[in-house]
């Protein structure tokens, strides 16, 4: 059999970025970037470089130091937007532009306001322009979804002949049927042949992205892109480990379909997506999802335990995912912890083992079993640790039912311990009420989301708050973990806090 490589194009630090509140600062972007590398990804999209200086960034600092994977930056059709593109990627060792413009006709008339004619010109001269600074340029109808089958075969054909090598058809809004996208592809794929490589980036608005992907794969699409735990505008984007476990599932389908996915992987990815975006995949989440591998019902756990293949289409190690995870306890020594860390996967700093350590101390001393999950937490913790303007001391909460709860909190700044007092609608309001007396900032909370990190009522809390300080537009999140929910939430307040005042300066 003749085996066809299907291209992983990553996403999840440009598309997946624009999910609502799934905003990651640089340090974090990188993180992901060298795991989303070890996953075998092969072309990584790592921001939108003329977004902001924040973006171009984390763009470039990701270009120094990964060494396998292509990175590539999103452009419009425009010069400045190429320019600063082809500037983030420069130190890369393998590079991409990747430009776009719409080219269905209610994008054209109404947002583009031009001709199509015009936008054929718009796109020739982005392509040719970003050929002037690297080889590999990726070319994206964008809304290809809702545009005209005719037109699309125009455009793609003066892109070609410019220099594009791939050939992005994405469904933006989600609105196409699995075999009308397969349609799509079809003659798209008869119409371009081997002049480049046909490309799909499937948007999620009706539940629909994973099976347009794959309908597109079946079709002559050889690159999809996708985001990890399937972030991304809106819905989402075709979540990869979907994608990837579909074809490595069903080989007597797909056996001709080969990617470069390293499966044991996804688990250890998803995972460091969640910690660091505070955005945890529902339960049910095919794949990666809490209940994924779980059985619920006296049948099926009977049959599992008869036969696994009963009830289980994958095996949960191919993703990573170790059910006996209990792994450290506190006689558990420094060694132990380092090797456990390396083995799920981190690369972090002798500084970073140290206080990664403490935290992992300190946690084993009131927590019998510690599981992966919580090891993977407080290691992202500290990875993504930003600088400590504020830091949370001690704190003490009284609010007896029928009481006034009333939170009382001593934060360390410059050196200085200062304490303060105050009331509240509900323990959590007297607590980001004490933290905005002692920094004289006040901030409005956005969202409020608490998880178990692991299982047991000694769980860990993982607590993620988005706030806005000030007047400024932009909320910030915050993350803390605590095994004691209140302490958990005060450090997330905190955080925010940190990362604004960091912002600002
Ligand atoms: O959904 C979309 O059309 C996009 C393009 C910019 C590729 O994200
Ligand atoms: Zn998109």
């Amino acid at each position: 059999m003749n085996t066809k490589t299907i291209k992983i194009f990553d996403t999840t630090l440009r598309d997946g970025e624009q999910s609502p509140g799934a905003s990651m600062n640089t340090e974090e972007k990188i993180q992901i970037a060298l795991q989303l590398q070890k996953l075998g990804v092969d072309i990584i999209e790592a921001g939108f470089a003329a977004a902001s200086s924040g973006d171009s960034d984390a763009i470039r600092r990701i270009s120094e130091q990964v060494e396998k994977s292509t990175v590539c930056s999103l452009a419009r059709a425009l010069p400045k937007d190429i320019e600063a593109a082809a500037h983030a990627i420069e130190p890369a060792c393998y590079k991409r532009i990747h430009t776009f413009i719409a080219t269905s006709p209610i994008h054209m008339e109404y947002k583009l306001k031009m001709t199509p004619e015009l936008v054929i010109k718009k796109a020739v001269e982005a392509v040719e322009y970003a050929k002037t600074f690297v080889d590999d340029v990726e070319f994206s109808c964008e809304d290809a979804g809702r545009s005209d089958i005719g037109f699309l075969k125009e455009i793609l054909d003066a892109v070609i002949k410019a220099g594009a090598g791939t050939l992005n058809i994405p469904d933006t809004v989600g609105y196409r049927m699995p075999n009308e996208m397969g349609a799509m592809i079809k003659e798209l794929y008869d119409f371009v042949g081997d002049k480049a490589i046909l490309s799909v980036h499937c948007h999620n608005d009706l539940g629909l992205a994973l099976a347009n992907s794959i309908a597109s794969i079946e079709n002559g699409a050889r690159q999809v892109e996708c985001t990890i735990n399937g972030l991304g505008e809106r819905a989402g984007n075709a979540a990869l480990e979907e994608i990837v476990m579909v074809l490595k599932t069903r080989k007597d389908i797909f056996g001709e379909y080969k990617t470069n996915i390293n499966t044991k992987e996804i688990y250890p990815t998803s995972r460091l997506v969640a910690n660091i975006t505070g955005i945890i995949p529902q339960p049910n989440k095919a794949i990666v999802g809490k209940n994924a591998f779980a059985h619920e019902s006296g049948i099926h756990q009977d049959g599992v335990l008869k036969h696994k293949e009963t009830y289980e289409i994958m095996k949960s190690e191919d993703i990573g995912l170790n059910h006996n995870s209990i792994i450290l306890g506190k006689h558990s020594g420094r060694h132990a912890f380092k090797q456990r860390v390396k083995d799920l996967g981190y690369s972090i700093s002798d500084e970073e083992l140290d206080e990664a350590f403490i935290k992992f101390k300190d946690l084993a001393d009131k927590k019998k079993e510690i599981f992966d999950d919580d090891i993977r937490a407080i290691v992202t913790s500290e990875i993504t640790k930003i600088e400590e303007i504020y830091k949370l001391i001690g704190m003490q909460l009284s609010d007896c039912s029928g009481g006034v709860p009333t939170a009382a909190i001593s934060i360390k700044h410059n050196d200085t311990i200062i304490k303060d007092a105050a009331i509240g609608d509900g323990t959590i309001d007297a607590l980001f009420k004490t933290v905005d007396r002692i920094s004289g900032i006040s901030g409005e909370l956005v969202d409020y989301k608490v998880d178990a990190v692991s299982k047991g009522k000694d769980a860990l809390a993982r607590v993620v708050v988005k706030v806005r300080f000030e007047d400024s537009k932009m909320p910030v999140m915050g993350h803390g973990l605590s095994l004691d929910t209140m302490e958990a939430s005060t450090k997330a307040y905190v955080g925010a806090l940190n990362s604004y005042l960091s912002m600002k300066k």
